[in-house]
């Protein structure tokens, strides 16, 4: 029977977390389990660091970016005997079952808690990227896309006024989620993503038909097989002597407030992990497909690509 429950955040930060952290030590009280923040992602787990969480701990964090539980990339997990200290000092701390709020990382490290160890753990989608097999969004995309979008704009009005040519780069690592969605939210001239090649001949015949004394704004992921948009621009100046500005929007995409989307999100996953555990469930992720939650195996959520939807891909190339 499960009386004590962790959770932790890991990998890379994500808005929402916090809405996240706030559910579950909510719904976990509501039903009867005690609630313990691990602090620094793996690395904490390792370490021991554990703190009991309560109403008040998590009162007024809901409004914040980042994640209050703090987090790492831990490379000690990577090894096994990281993992075993990790899960004798959950077995020390009386721990029943586990809930990993991260990306595809936090999520090898938890199947591989669950099958060297035996520990229960659940995991719940944070990360900006939306990369995640197993669920439609995935918590603090939203906000980040929105954080984006803000910034483009602006920089769409420097570019329009002095009628330049703007690479702009957004996160995403491996996948171009980001870089499809807001390319489309902002009108952008082309979007060069990870999942397709970018063809520097057709970019250039592209921004050439805009008019070159007319301002383009190109979202480039920073997966781009050519190397984000430094490497795009430094491309297109080599073959086509075309000058043009690069930006780089970096980590200002992982903060921030977070939306209400997002909120939601992260607060609907978390009441649903801790039911999770309490069924029983172990080495799943629970996320949403069309606004129902599921469960799917951790494995799946790495090992299936999710693929950018083809209609996004349609649309961004006919809006233009
Ligand atoms: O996974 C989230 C993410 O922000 C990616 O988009 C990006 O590639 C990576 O993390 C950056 O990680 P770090 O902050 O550790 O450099």
């Amino acid at each position: 029977m499960m009386k004590r429950i962790a959770l932790f955040t890991s990998g890379g930060d994500a808005p929402g977390m916090n809405a996240h952290i706030r559910a579950i030590e909510r719904v976990g009280g509501k039903r009867g389990l005690e609630v313990v923040g691990i602090i620094g992602g793996y690395s904490g787990m390792i370490a021991g660091h554990f703190e009991v969480l309560d109403r008040i701990r998590t009162a007024n964090i809901i409004d914040r970016g980042g994640t209050v539980l703090k987090t790492s990339r831990c490379e000690d997990f990577f090894n096994e005997e990281g993992r075993l200290k990790a899960a004798q000092q959950l077995r020390a701390h009386h721990i029943d079952g586990v809930i990993a709020c991260g990306g595809d990382g936090t999520f090898h490290g938890a199947h591989m808690l669950w099958t060297e160890h035996q520990i229960r753990i659940v995991g719940t989608p944070g990360t900006i990227d939306n990369d995640l097999s197993g669920t439609d969004y995935t918590i603090g995309y939203d906000t980040a896309i929105n954080t984006a979008a803000q910034a483009i704009d602006k920089i769409r009005d420097t570019a329009d006024s002095h009628g330049r040519i703007f690479f702009i780069e957004v996160m995403g690592r491996h996948a171009g989620f980001i870089a499809m969605d807001v390319g489309i939210a902002c009108g952008a001239e082309y979007v060069a993503v990870p999942e397709t090649l970018t063809d520097i001949d057709e970019l250039y015949h592209r921004i050439v038909a805009q008019g070159l004394d007319k301002r383009t704004v190109i979202i480039v992921g920073e997966g781009d097989e050519l190397g984000g948009a430094l490497g795009i621009s430094k491309a297109i100046q080599e073959r086509y002597g075309m000058a043009s500005k690069v930006s780089i929007l970096g980590h200002i995409q992982r903060g921030g407030a977070p939306t209400v989307r997002d909120r939601v999100l992260a607060s609907r996953l978390g009441a649903a992990a801790v039911d999770a555990l309490i069924e029983g469930k172990t080495d799943v992720m629970i996320g949403e497909v069309g606004n129902q939650v599921t469960y799917v195996p951790l494995e799946n959520t790495w090992m299936t690509r999710k693929p950018v939807p083809a209609y996004l891909a349609d649309l961004a190339s006919i809006l233009v």
